[in-house]
């Protein structure tokens, strides 16, 4: 089975060819996105393996279709780049749900760190031999209150690790699972108490409908002064120019981004030598306060290995015609054992 293999890096291909070697799978590796332009790349091959910026809309589908390719296997947990009406009954679309929640989550507490405790400051000032400690000064996590959006696998990881900081925890999600609720450090709630309540937020929810910028200036006015945001989920949950005004107000005492809403074309490669056209993200960099990484959180040995084998059981699945639980639903978008979007087991 040949699959084309869009927008590959050098840290993709050792696990990839690894895992697909032993099951006879081939993947072509193409340093460039699948886009309308480069869909014709696609041509003889099988399926695409695509990533998080690639454009899977209407238009390439289509074209997809037209080329006889049968499979779209995202190596990555979120879809909202799939145009899954579009795809019914054409192509089969199948994701990585899982992969390391704990390299996201741990991220997250990484970047909270590096930004409370001044961490990305003292490290350029050590560099130059300044060892002074004027403007370094952080706070404690213990004691505060962290409120989390989303409390799937990702977000169930950040709060047991908050957990360990001895910090409080608010929580929110469409379909709370109670199990970790215990009424005091952890608490579900609704999303105003915790944008009323929280000195950090986090985000670890979908992208969909409900979820797009769901930090708008209206949120950010709920927010305590000073509170902290970290977003390592998807760029779209936050509108950038109601956080840019934030923190320009001083409303927001520091942002932490792994991901952004117009990263498609900047992140994950390297544009030091060109003119920033995005002036809001531009903005956003120059801020003391603000701590960007581009779409990183996933990166540890473990993941990559975990999502090479798991696309490609997802592939063999698909040629051998197996049942396999990370196609897509065409209906809901989730798997085919579910229920309005959420897995039923
Ligand atoms: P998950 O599917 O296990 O958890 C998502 C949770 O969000 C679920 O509990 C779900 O009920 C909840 N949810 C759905 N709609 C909601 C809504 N309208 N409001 C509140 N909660 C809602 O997903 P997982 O693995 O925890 O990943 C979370 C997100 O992290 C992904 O959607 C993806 O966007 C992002 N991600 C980012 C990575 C990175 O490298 N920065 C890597 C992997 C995932």
């Amino acid at each position: 089975m040949k699959i084309a293999f869009f927008d590959a890096k050098p840290y993709d291909k050792s696990a990839f060819d690894k895992y697909g070697e032993a099951d006879g799978i081939e993947f072509k590796y193409f340093e460039t996105k699948l886009n309308e332009d480069t869909v014709e790349l696609a041509a003889g091959y099988d399926g695409v393996c695509v990533f998080v910026n690639d454009t899977v809309n209407a238009p390439v589908i289509e074209r997809l279709s037209r080329l006889d390719v049968k499979v779209i296997a995202l190596r990555c947990a979120g879809f909202n780049n799939v145009d899954m009406n579009a795809a019914a009954g054409k192509l089969k679309v199948y994701r990585v749900p899982a992969y390391s929640p704990y390299a996201v989550a741990e991220h997250t507490m990484a970047l909270l760190l590096t930004s409370i405790r001044r961490i990305h400051k003292a490290y350029i000032r050590s560099k130059d031999f300044n060892f002074s400690l004027s403007g370094l000064t952080g706070f404690d996590l213990h004691g505060k209150t962290v409120g989390v959006i989303g409390t799937g696998r990702i977000g169930r990881v950040f709060i047991d690790i908050c957990r360990g900081f001895g910090m409080k925890v608010l929580a929110y999600d469409k379909y709370p699972d109670t199990s970790i609720d215990n009424g005091d450090t952890v608490r579900y709630t609704d999303k105003e108490e915790i944008f009323r309540q929280s000195d950090i937020i986090s985000l670890h929810c979908p992208l969909n409908e409900e979820t797009a910028h769901i930090i708008n200036e209206e949120s950010l006015e709920l927010c305590k002064k000073g509170v902290v945001l970290l977003n390592t989920s998807r760029g779209g949950l936050v509108d950038a120019e109601a956080l840019l005004s934030a923190i320009k107000s001083r409303k927001v005492g520091a942002a932490c981004l792994d991901v952004y809403e117009e990263e498609a074309d900047l992140f994950f490669e390297d544009n030091s030598g060109h003119i920033m056209e995005d002036d809001t993200l531009a903005r956003l960099i120059s801020m003391p306060n603000v701590i960007v990484t581009s779409h990183q959180a996933f990166l540890t040995e473990e993941a990559l290995s975990n999502i090479a084998e798991t696309t490609v059981k997802n592939l063999t699945d698909f040629r051998d015609g197996e049942k396999n639980r990370n196609e897509l639903c065409y209906t809901c978008g989730v798997t085919h054992n579910c229920l309005d979007g959420k897995v039923l087991s």
